[in-house]
């Protein structure tokens, strides 16, 4: 059963953090604690941690980039490959030495990763040392966990495994003051044969347009110009609820907000991706013009086993529909390589689905099997090594497409969000996604601009600002 979390649940971590609160201040006087959270994985796990930033600066807490000053350490993890979960156990196995020097310091780890069974098991026997282990389901109870945690010894594991909760009213401490995260929704219902995800974060279950809208309201009247509404399958936003409000009401209604602001989302799942969605997006001008819609194989017999539910003609007459109503859109994607069984002549139909969308770039992974997922037990003949010829082939074929697209844009003015300083130069992001380095002073971060390509070389565009809006 999906619950939502009630007031009275929420006070109750009220009186938990006012606890912790004074914990701190009764053996660490002189300054307030300090913590260092590590986000690893997708737009929600760095969601998740602003709100558990959010919690920790209501107890007190400060926030430090460095793990050695810290009084509170967080791994917030990530189960979609296997390459994530390593890096995972490597890093908090370097915490270690710390903890021995530093018995006082709290350790945890949370988020996708520890959801599963095997991984809390191996947390509890081989590293001691790690205060707290807590799922995806309670994070809303972050001041409870870390008081329970602080007053005892031992490892403290809190996992329920549950359909989900939706937690409303949690503070947030957001990362940028011009891009912002608003989760729509929760979890994943589909159960694409390779994925872990529905198996870690629950099922679908998604926000009361209401208080999205109100969410949107805030950050717009906060100055922020990009909102990116998040859920994994963002088209099917609403199902199953009374309140009758699709995502493509759900985008209206935030289009229709006053003020100078982009909205973004994603993931797009191609299967609830409609005609009827991108007429939508045709009519509301503040929706990006940019569309995220993962294909992960262009052949049909892999997109069954995927359990993905649409075919490639399916998708290459949506992206078709799309290109008709909106010209100007353009595509990334997820691909993924190597699928238990695809045959290189399997492979070839991704590389000419491809070739034949000319998407602006592409995420390309090779499967990770994935524990308790039905991809898992399928044979899976093709050594790695091939697969990982196979990947540079695709990555080959696509630096190819994206190059020949950003040579295209050279001589244009587009209008750009100037979003990062490098070295010596800043980053504004055109509405397609892809980055010009300009000259110009940092002051003009978060800033809207109008910027000319003056060329394209080694997949990097230079350019100037013509006028800041
Ligand atoms: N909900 C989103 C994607 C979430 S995971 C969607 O359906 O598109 C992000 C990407 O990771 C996926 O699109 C897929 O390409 C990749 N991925 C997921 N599980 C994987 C696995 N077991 N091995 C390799 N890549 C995987
Ligand atoms: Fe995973 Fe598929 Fe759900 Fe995306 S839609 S999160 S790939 S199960
Ligand atoms: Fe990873 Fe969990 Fe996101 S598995 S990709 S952090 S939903």
């Amino acid at each position: 059963m999906i619950r939502n979390i009630t007031e009275d649940e929420l006070n109750e971590q009220q009186l938990f953090s006012e606890k912790v609160r004074q914990h701190y201040s009764e053996c660490k006087p002189e300054s307030p604690p300090l913590a260092y959270i590590r986000t690893y994985g997708c737009q929600q796990n760095v969601s998740d941690s602003e709100h558990m930033k959010g919690m920790l600066a209501e107890m007190g807490f400060g926030f430090t980039e460095q793990p050695e000053e810290a009084d509170f350490i967080l791994f917030n993890t990530c189960a979609i490959r296997e390459h994530a979960c390593d890096r995972v156990f490597g890093n908090v196995g370097a915490l270690k030495s710390l903890k021995a020097r530093r018995p006082d310091v709290l350790i945890a780890v949370c988020g996708c990763m520890v959801q599963q069974e095997h991984v809390a098991a191996k947390l509890k026997e081989s590293y001691s040392f790690v205060g707290l282990v807590f799922g995806t389901h309670v994070i809303h109870r972050l001041p409870e966990l870390l008081l329970g945690a602080l007053q005892q010894r031992k490892q403290m594991t809190v996992i329920p495994v549950e359909d989900g909760v939706i937690a409303e009213g949690i503070p947030v401490r957001r990362d940028g003051d011009f891009k912002a995260w608003l989760p729509i929704m929760y979890g994943c219902n589909n159960f694409c044969t390779y994925c872990i995800v529905p198996y870690v974060r629950g099922r679908e279950r998604s926000r009361d347009p209401e208080i999205i809208l109100q969410e949107a309201k805030d950050l717009v009247a906060a100055g922020y110009k990009e909102i990116t509404l998040l859920g994994q399958n963002v088209n099917s936003y609403g199902r199953g609820a009374t309140h009758g409000v699709d995502f493509a009401e759900l985008l209206r209604r935030i289009n229709a907000i006053e003020g100078d602001f982009t909205i973004r989302f994603m993931t797009s799942h191609p299967k609830d991706a409609t005609p009827a969605l991108f007429d939508t997006i045709a009519e509301c001008k503040k929706v990006s013009r940019h569309f995220h819609l993962p294909v992960q194989s262009g052949n049909d017999r892999i997109l069954k086993e995927m359990n993905r539910h649409y075919t490639r003609e399916q998708y290459l007459s949506l992206v078709a529909y799309a290109r008709h109503v909106i010209p100007e859109i353009s595509f990334t994607s997820d691909i993924i390589v190597g699928f238990p069984g695809e045959t290189r002549e399997e492979f070839e139909d991704t590389l000419s689905i491809v070739k034949e969308v000319g998407f602006t770039s592409l995420f390309t992974f090779i499967y990770s099997p994935r524990r308790g997922t039905p991809a898992a037990q399928m044979p899976d003949p093709v050594p790695l090594e091939e697969k990982t010829a196979w990947l540079k082939e695709l990555t080959a074929l696509q630096e190819g497409i994206s190059g020949e697209r950003l040579a295209r844009l050279v001589g244009t003015k587009q209008r750009a969000l100037i979003e990062a300083q490098g070295d010596g130069y800043l980053e504004a992001r055109l509405p397609e996604n892809s980055v010009v380095r300009v000259p110009g002073d940092p002051s003009l971060i978060g800033r809207h601009a109008i910027v000319k390509i003056n060329d394209a070389r080694s997949w990097i565009m230079h350019g100037e600002i013509c006028s800041v809006e």
